[in-house]
């Protein structure tokens, strides 16, 4: 049977700063999904990560299909509804247009879909993070899909010789989606000279070579190319299908004990260990760590098991006390360096504008001949 999982994710409000949806919102949200999907729908599991709604949809309607978009987008304004009855913050943050019209990607919420047939077992593991951006995934990826320090298959299965095809997009270039595709591991070097750069060049896919399957899906959507300010950061999705033919799941959690540091967490303007934390966590320190959270599930004709939490044990609490000495680390040094983002993704007008003033009181010293810079009065 041919499926579709379509995730859809925004942050439509959330309790005491950018920390968590209400119950209540979550559940206007989920009501109106079950009650409004019930033609469209096979199975829905909703869940929050930071203060990011995620609705996860079976469905045989194919990607991009305008009406489960709709259906995410109507949802999601619900939400907002509620997230204003109630005073929360930030209500309706994440949906930046006024109308639908015909796909949420541009209009603020994130997105990610898959189509495949189905295998008679069809594991896959979803991803969501929250204060960060879609490049933050780069690094797993890259690790999980092409580097046998994580992914014991290349060398011990088969099926995984002829290495994955990876899809990159230059979320920059906003006239239009600006794609290129490489193979691993003939183009490894390549593969990495792009996705070292988080903010600029983002995996969107990976398919299998050796079949042509797609095995991972990225949202890519960067709000502040979208707004042309900053409203919040992009807390990107992804969904990873995984044994048989790819990465076993094991192997693809692997990367995620490194902590790597990603662009997010306080105003979505500094660079942060990526903390993988249980679901439904929330947010606390200095607005992150960024987190990331994986909920594994098997899928049979579209319907879905219960959520499997991947980071929910003993090892990963080792990992977390860790990160949180990296997180702890970075924010020794406040502004300073890597600590916060660089100019060019500086979210908040805040220091663009103040940088804008000081222009006018930068001088540029005239060569008097003297060869003293420093003169007595
Ligand atoms: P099983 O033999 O238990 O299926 O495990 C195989 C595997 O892929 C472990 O990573
Ligand atoms: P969100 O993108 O998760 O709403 O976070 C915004 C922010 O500014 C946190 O400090
Ligand atoms: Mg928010
Ligand atoms: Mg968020």
């Amino acid at each position: 049977m041919k499926i579709t999982l379509s995730v859809i994710k925004a942050d439509v409000g959330s309790i005491g700063g950018h920390i968590k949806p209400s119950a209540k919102l979550k559940g206007t949200v989920e009501e109106f999904v079950r009650e409004r999907g019930k033609k469209l729908l096979i199975d829905c599991y909703v869940s929050s990560t930071g203060d990011d709604v995620a609705l996860l949809m079976s469905h045989e309607r194919g990607i991009d299909d305008s009406k489960v978009h709709e259906l995410a987008w109507d949802a999601f304004m619900a939400g907002t509804q509620e997230a204003k009855s109630q005073g929360l913050y930030g209500a309706g943050q994440d949906l930046l247009k006024e109308a639908f019209s015909g796909n949420v990607r541009g209009l603020g919420p994130a997105s990610c879909e898959l189509e495949f047939e189905e295998r008679p077992g069809e594991p896959f593991v979803f991803f969501a993070a929250d204060k960060t951006d879609p490049g933050a995934y780069n690094l797993p990826l890259y690790l999980a899909f092409a580097d046998p320090m994580h992914c014991a298959g290349l060398l011990l299965s088969p099926k995984m010789a002829h290495g994955f095809t990876f899809t990159i997009m230059d979320v920059n270039h906003t006239e239009g989606d600006r794609v290129i595709e490489l193979n691993a591991p003939e183009e490894l070097y390549d593969i990495a000279c792009l996705l070292r750069d988080n903010e600029r060049f983002v995996v969107e896919s990976i398919r299998a070579r050796a079949t042509g399957d797609v095995a991972a899906v990225v949202s890519t959507s960067r709000l502040h190319n979208i707004a042309g300010t900053y409203t919040g950061k992009d807390d990107p999705v992804a969904l990873v299908r995984t044994q048989g033919n790819f990465p076993a799941t094991g192997e693809v959690l692997s990367p995620y004990r490194l902590g790597h540091y990603v662009a997010g967490t306080m105003r979505g303007s500094h660079n942060g260990p990526l903390m993988p934390v249980k679901l439904n966590s929330t947010i606390s320190f200095f607005d992150g760590p960024p987190v990331v959270t994986g909920a594994a599930f098997c899928v049979h004709e579209g319907k879905f098991t219960e959520p499997v939490d991947v980071f929910d044990h003993p090892f990963w609490d080792w990992v977390r006390n860790n990160v949180s000495q990296k997180a702890a680390e970075i924010r020794q040094q406040g502004f300073s360096g890597p600590a916060m983002l660089p100019y060019s993704e500086l979210e908040y007008g805040g220091v663009v504008e103040k940088l804008g003033h000081l222009e006018k009181r930068f001088t540029v010293r005239k060569e008097d001949g003297s060869g003293h810079r420093h003169k007595a009065a």
